[in-house]
Parts: C-alpha cells; sequence; structure tokens
C-alpha cells in the first residue's frame, strides 16, 4: 500500500520529460537494441512521444509523486480518447529521423511498432505502465492500475486493455493478480531475435 507520503495524480505538461526519463530507465533492455549508439537521445524522442500522445494521441498519464522532494517514482499512459494515429506515426518519425538518421529510425520505427493494437472505443488502454526501480515492491504498479481503471469507469469504458511480454514476470503476475486474462498472443521472430521478446500478451479486464 502505498503512503501518505505519496500523491496519485494526473500527470500535467511539466511532467513529460520526467515521465519519458521513467519509461526510458524502466525499458532500458528494450531501448538499448533499438537505439543503439543514439541512446543518448533516446530520452528526448520519448519526451515527444509522451507529448504527442497527450496532444493527439488520446491519451492521459497518471503519475506518483513523492511528497517531500516532488520526483515522478511512477506513471502510466491510458488511452481513453480518439487518436489521431497518422499524425501520430508522422512525429514520432521526424523525432526518430532527426535524432538517429533515416536507417537507424527505420530500424528504430519498425521495432517500436510492436506489439500492434487495435484500438475500440470501448476499452481503455493500458500502456507504458513504469514504477522507478527505487520504488518498486511498495504497492505503486497497483495503485496505478487502480486508477486506470477508475479513469476508464469514469470515461465510460466497459473493459480495459493492455500488453506486456511474455517473458515479463513481475508484469504478468501483477495483471493475473488483478483479474486481466489473455486474449490473445501476437509472436515475433524480430522482437524475439533483437529484443529477447518472442511474444507479446494481449490481456483484457471487463470492469
Ligand atoms: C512491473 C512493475 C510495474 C511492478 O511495479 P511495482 O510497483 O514493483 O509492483 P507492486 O509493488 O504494485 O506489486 C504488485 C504485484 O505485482 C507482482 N510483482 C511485482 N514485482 C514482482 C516481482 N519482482 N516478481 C514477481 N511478481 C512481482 C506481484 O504479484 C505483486 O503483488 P504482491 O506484492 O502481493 O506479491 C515494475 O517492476 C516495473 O516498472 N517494471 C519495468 C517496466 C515494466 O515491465 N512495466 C510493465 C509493462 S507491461
Amino acid at each position: 500500500m502505498i503512503e501518505e507520503s505519496y500523491t496519485v495524480r494526473k500527470a500535467e505538461e511539466r511532467d513529460e520529460a520526467e515521465i519519458a526519463g521513467l519509461v526510458v530507465e524502466g525499458f532500458l533492455d528494450k531501448f538499448r537494441p533499438i537505439f543503439g549508439r543514439g541512446m543518448d537521445r533516446s530520452v528526448w524522442i520519448m519526451e515527444k512521444w509522451v507529448r504527442l500522445e497527450h496532444s493527439i494521441g488520446g491519451v492521459r498519464s497518471l503519475v506518483v509523486e513523492v511528497s517531500a522532494t516532488g520526483e515522478l517514482a511512477a506513471s502510466v499512459g491510458v488511452r481513453v480518447g480518439e487518436s489521431d494515429d497518422n499524425a501520430l506515426s508522422g512525429g514520432l518519425w521526424e523525432a526518430l529521423e532527426r535524432s538517429l538518421g533515416f536507417l537507424r529510425a527505420s530500424w528504430a520505427a519498425t521495432l517500436l511498432s510492436y506489439p500492434r493494437y487495435a484500438a475500440s472505443p470501448r476499452e481503455a488502454y493500458v500502456e507504458r505502465l513504469v514504477v522507478s526501480p527505487g520504488y518498486r515492491n511498495l504497492g505503486m504498479a497497483r495503485t496505478l492500475l487502480d486508477a486506470s481503471e477508475n479513469l476508464a469507469r469514469e470515461t465510460g469504458k466497459a473493459t480495459v486493455g493492455l500488453h506486456v511480454s511474455g517473458n515479463n514476470v513481475p508484469a504478468l503476475r501483477l495483471y493475473e493478480s488483478y483479474g486481466y486474462e489473455e486474449i490473445s498472443e501476437q509472436r515475433s521472430r524480430l522482437t524475439g531475435y533483437f529484443l529477447g521478446i518472442r511474444s507479446w500478451l494481449y490481456l483484457r479486464k471487463e470492469l
């Protein structure tokens, strides 16, 4: 359980850079092979991505703030609104190409396109749930999942969906203990070979 020294709140524009830092830190194993020698640009690219998601992607982020210091300990994105997917992928491509050059950007865009998801208006989609390593096992992920489900209900959604890589045991345990059920599996030799992720599971919970 989260103690009183932490606050769960909706993210604001000023949080975008810090959220990007948390995401890159939490998914280093995935981002290192994607960005390669451009790794020093990864937080900047992710910040652009989070900003685009907030402005045109229908995504709202929730964060856990440490009251004493104001730092963010955890965050999650929840897609509850309509998304302009062409503008979103165009914006991501621009940021990737500007930072990494055409060839590396093509490579990164291909790997980042997994897992594939077809949005549904009746579903809230949870993504990039991450807790900073120093704050794990304190119940923060549970608290953010609760807040995500509340946001889904407030916005009239009937289900919450998400993807998790088949080898992410901590996350799988978390979702299973929260009533999420496996709906489908995407297998990819490409992400299997380069990211060590052979399968992506799509999980769903009825609200
Ligand atoms: C997965 C992650 C979000 C869990 O965050 P957390 O705040 O430590 O999780 P919580 O403390 O809320 O734990 C909730 C439940 O998750 C499961 N869990 C969390 N960490 C675990 C671990 N290392 N091993 C096994 N199960 C674990 C347990 O079921 C736990 O319940 P319990 O405490 O009753 O056993 C965190 O490890 C993380 O940020 N990982 C990197 C990013 C990531 O993989 N995100 C998920 C993307 S789908």
